[in-house]
């Protein structure tokens, strides 16, 4: 892969790329045709990467449709498909204490943590999750050494924590941030739709109404985060099936809770559907 890219650069071409965990929906391909009206060279990685998961977590399951997903990625015309396995990304020989459990089956002993910010919001939730993305992004970045690289929106959290990476570590490769592509009911795309029940999938909505219900207000003049959040909750709490994990309104670049949003703000709501946890967020402009 670093052959190819390096080639593929050699003549002074820029390289776009987008890294994924595979399945891919609409939501992933639109960062592809992002990159693709860029850059000029586009690369795409598939790789499930086991440090970002934890014991608990869906890793086994994690659906993986990778003929689909190259056949896909090769009609939009990507020019590079960079699927590692685990054991190429995480050689055994690097693994200092070996565990049975499947999860912690690959480890790291060089890792890149975004102190903080990796805390907060989903990094609350999913202790040493961003330690495993920003770690698995670096690495993605020195084998692709992409001009730009192109994340969603929908994970906020995520775009906080490889924007701080980057900038401090000055790494030489532009964010770009694309919106959040939605399901034609509004439910925000995810590789982890496919888990929901008929039932589970009708119940996901409450996450947008909650945050349309936050919009709703804040384009009425409510200007208070705590109100905010009251008024969000309650939209979640009319669902019962939904387990709320966070409805938090924080300045988008540091992750912090604000007390007001006259400056713009992220309002971020994660919530399980039975043991699916969906995350959605919108951005509320400076007024
Ligand atoms: P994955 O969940 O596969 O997502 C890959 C990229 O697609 C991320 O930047 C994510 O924000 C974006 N994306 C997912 N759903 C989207 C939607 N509905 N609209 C717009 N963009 C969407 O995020 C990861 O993988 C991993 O953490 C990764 C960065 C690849 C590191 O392993």
């Amino acid at each position: 892969m670093k052959t190819a890219c390096r080639q593929a650069t050699r003549s002074g071409k820029t390289l776009g790329f987008v890294p994924t965990m595979g399945a891919l929906h609409e939501g992933h391909l639109s960062l592809v045709r992002a990159a693709k009206a860029r850059c000029n060279v586009t690369a795409v990685s598939i790789f499930v990467n086991p440090l970002q998961f934890a014991p608990t977590e869906d890793l086994a399951k994690y659906p993986r449709p990778l003929e689909r997903d190259a056949a896909m990625l090769e009609q939009l015309g990507v020019d590079l498909l960079f699927l590692p396995t685990a054991d190429e990304m995480y050689p055994a020989s690097q693994v200092s204490v070996q565990r049975k459990d499947a999860n912690l089956g690959h480890q790291s002993e060089t890792c890149v943590v975004v102190e903080g910010l990796s805390n907060k919001l989903d990094g609350a939730s999913r202790p040493g999750h961003f330690r495993g993305v920003a770690t698995v992004v670096t690495k993605l970045f020195e084998i692709v050494r992409p001009d730009c690289a192109f994340f969603g929106q929908k994970d906020a959290a995520q775009v906080a924590v490889l924007r701080k990476l980057v900038n401090d570590l000055d790494m030489d490769v532009g964010i770009v941030v694309c919106p959040i592509v939605r399901e034609k009911d509004g439910l925000a795309m995810s590789s982890r739709n496919v888990y929901l029940t008929p039932e589970q999938r009708q119940q996901s909505l409450v996450l947008q109404r909650s945050l349309m219900r936050v919009q709703t207000l804040v384009d009425q003049g409510e200007r208070n985060a705590a109100k905010l959040i009251v008024a969000g909750k309650q939209v979640i709490a009319e669902e019962p099936a939904a387990r709320l994990d966070y409805f938090a309104v924080v300045d988008p670049h540091t992750l912090d809770p604000v007390a007001d949003i006259t400056r713009g703000a992220l309002v971020a709501v994660a919530a399980y559907f039975g043991t699916t946890r969906l995350i959605d967020n919108i951005v509320l402009a400076s007024p």
